[in-house]
């Protein structure tokens, strides 16, 4: 360090000064984290920075700024990230020489994100860091805080020059932006004017954790790298396609963001359309970010609107009531702590949606999302049409539907339902699995997607980053639905908790001639839907 003058009433670390380097090209510079003293900091991000610091994947020196108000100071907030680092990292057990390196690199900027103060200290971090360093580094915003404050500090980015359309030599800026972008398709459109007006589009990194998931990943290269499936993915193969987002916890500690918003603008508008997309889009002509989302784009432009006289026919909501999951009791949502008396917000949803284009005219997307549920399963499996004659008599029976599943968490992996002969003289046919576990695959563990995310942020690579458009397409599809809830006097439907869903989800799906597939463990598959 020079002898420059520290500004006053900042807490820094040592070794301020970012070098570059690294596998990935990623050029020095700082991260400064807007909601540091919150969850997603603790749980993930910090994790997530720690991880990637143990792979030597970060420009090394990141300088990491944190902003926030819950810690009283330097000291009591490193304590308490290297408690969410130690607990929730992907590498652990926690090496402390290493925790030591990165803690000695956070500084902290207390203070009101509505408040000048706190961005005219944000600058003179910056103006000091510049003079000490003596070239300016990029600067990498990430936006974890409630979504209510994501105008203001857009606004004060920009009045502060923190972030300015134009590179200034070496010194990029980009904002990364959590979820959810927005309420419903009118404030999505806002919030894209303001930002956009602001700064330049390719500046703007709007979060969908789904996107890191390796799982998720690979839909696409399952697709476009491997040419048996391509022929087939089509409504001429393809009879119908489920999505399930099932979660076994509840609300946890987030019961304030959670009770205001609900599942479908939790889960669905995000992550649901999200899969969707990738597994409807049409080849892009490379993985470039814009071509990639042109595709993603396209598909959720033709999703069928539902009319609001047509919700209740293709949409259910529930709550889960008290029940017991994997072996423990469980409150229903209305007895968890700080929910609101009598709240009718959803912690489930299922969706039956048409893509309304030439490759899957007449092919039902089903989708469903829960808290509380029998079990935690996030796939994607898609069901291909019966074989047109069976030529086996008797042993039709155990001839079943060809069913890719794409298992994105837990056991993250791939299956391919088969039918095949039972051995033994006579002639029995039994559904069997082909599997595909990427623990066996691939010999090391994959990094988490708040890891990857963050990597691509600071490399500039928005490819797995939602763009405005896209973003306004899924509400746009989505809004009339919670317009209509809005309207109606009736509540979300009940469910245990334990349980895959409410009855009507079952009806819902049944009206059409499929079934929920539940399984209850891996060994209970391929059984048609
Ligand atoms: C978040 C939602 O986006 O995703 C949470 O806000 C949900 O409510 C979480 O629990 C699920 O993520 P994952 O990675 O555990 O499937």
């Amino acid at each position: 360090m020079s002898g420059a003058v520290q500004p006053e009433g900042l807490m820094l670390g040592r070794d301020w000064c970012p070098t570059p380097h690294t596998a990935r090209c990623v050029d020095p510079a700082a991260f400064v984290l807007f909601g540091a003293t919150g969850d997603l900091a603790h749980r993930k991000l910090l994790p997530a920075v720690y991880s990637l610091t143990a792979d030597d994947l970060l420009p090394c020196g990141l300088p990491i700024i944190c902003v926030g108000r819950r810690a009283n100071n330097l000291a009591e907030l490193t304590d308490w990230l290297r408690e969410g680092v130690a607990q929730q990292a992907r590498k652990r057990p926690l090496d402390e020489s290493l925790w030591k390196q990165i803690a000695s690199r956070i500084q902290y900027v207390r203070g009101d994100l509505h408040d000048e103060a706190t961005y005219r200290a944000l600058s003179e971090v910056f103006a000091w860091a510049d003079r000490e360093c003596g070239s300016p580094v990029g600067r990498l915003f990430y936006l974890a805080t409630p979504p209510e404050a994501f105008p203001d500090i857009f606004r004060h980015l920009s009045a502060h020059g923190l972030v300015t359309p134009n590179a200034v030599g070496d010194r990029w800026s980009r904002v990364v932006v959590e979820k959810p972008f927005g309420r419903d398709v009118e404030s999505a459109r806002e919030l894209n004017r303001l930002v956009t007006g602001l700064f330049a589009e390719q500046q703007v990194y709007r979060m969908d954790h789904y996107l890191g998931k390796e799982t998720v990943q690979n839909i696409a290269v399952l697709r476009f790298a491997n040419s048996i499936f391509e022929p087939l993915w089509n409504e001429r193969h393809i009879d119908s396609v489920q999505i399930t987002m099932a979660e076994a916890v509840g609300v946890e500690g987030r019961t304030g963001f959670f009770d205001a918003a609900g599942t479908l603008r939790d889960m669905v508008q995000n992550h649901g359309l999200e899969m969707l997309a990738l597994t409807a889009m049409e080849p892009p002509p490379c993985m470039d970010a814009d071509a990639l989302r042109d595709e993603k784009l396209k598909v959720l432009r033709s999703l069928r609107p539902i009319p609001p006289n047509e919700v209740d026919e293709h949409v259910v909501r529930g709550q889960y009531a008290p029940g017991t999951v994997e072996g423990e009791a469980a409150p229903g949502y209305l007895q968890e702590p700080r929910i609101p008396e009598g709240s009718r917000t959803e912690t489930f949803v299922a969706l039956r949606v048409y893509i309304d284009n030439w490759r899957w005219g007449g092919v039902p997307f089903y989708l469903r999302a829960g808290k509380r549920m029998r079990r935690k399963l996030t796939e994607i499996v898609v069901s291909f049409r019966r074989a047109p004659h069976v030529v086996f008599g008797g042993a039709r029976q155990g001839v079943e539907q060809n069913q890719l599943a794409i298992r994105i968490q837990p056991n993250e992996g791939i299956r391919l339902c088969l039918s095949a002969k039972r051995p033994g003289p006579g002639l029995e046919i039994d559904p069997v699995p082909m599997d595909f576990y990427y623990a066996q695959a691939f010999a090391h563990e994959p990094p988490e997607a708040y890891e990857r995310l963050i990597l691509d942020a600071l490399a500039g690579d928005r490819t797995l980053f939602a763009r405005g458009d896209g973003v306004e397409a899924s509400w746009e599809f989505l809004s009339p639905i919670l317009r209509h809830w809005e309207a109606s006097g009736a509540g979300p439907r009940e469910y245990a908790a334990g349980s895959w869903g409410p009855a009507e989800a079952d009806r819902l799906i049944e009206r059409t001639g499929h079934q929920w597939l539940n399984p209850d463990d891996e060994a209970d598959r391929c059984r048609s839907s």
